[in-house]
């Protein structure tokens, strides 16, 4: 008997909200097939103090994924990257090559 192959596509579901008013983000849903980059915004209003990212897996606590200090302007933590963008007010978290474990809700927050 033929064996038959499947293909299996994971999705990823990417919900993003607000934590302080201050700070926009953008998308906010996002449908991602695994093995896709992953590209989040955030602008915030006020001047920059330290920026955090933080990932919540559902009914869990928020977890700190990057800290970026007002003198920073790109971390990166594993498959994770931040950048800050000064000029323009927009922070962007970047997912390399997405895995369904990043299947999470993600937030951004600012510190002033
Ligand atoms: C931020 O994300 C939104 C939604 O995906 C997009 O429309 C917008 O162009 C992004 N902003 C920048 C500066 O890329
Ligand atoms: C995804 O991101 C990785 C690391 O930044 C890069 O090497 C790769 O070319 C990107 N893939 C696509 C399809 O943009």
């Amino acid at each position: 008997m033929e064996k038959l192959f499947g293909m299996s596509v994971v999705i990823l579901w990417l919900q993003l909200a607000r934590v302080k008013s201050q700070v926009e983000q953008n998308p906010e849903a996002l449908h991602i097939q695994e093995g896709e980059n992953v590209t989040m915004n955030c602008s915030y209003k006020t001047t920059l103090g330290n920026l955090q990212w933080y990932r919540q897996d559902s009914g869990r606590r928020l977890i700190l994924q990057i800290l970026i200090l007002s003198n920073e302007k790109e971390k990166s933590n594993g498959r994770l990257r931040v950048t800050v963008d000064t000029s323009t007010k927009i922070s962007f978290l970047f997912i390399a090559v997405s895995q369904a474990a990043d299947t999470a809700t993600y937030f951004c927050a600012l510190d002033t």
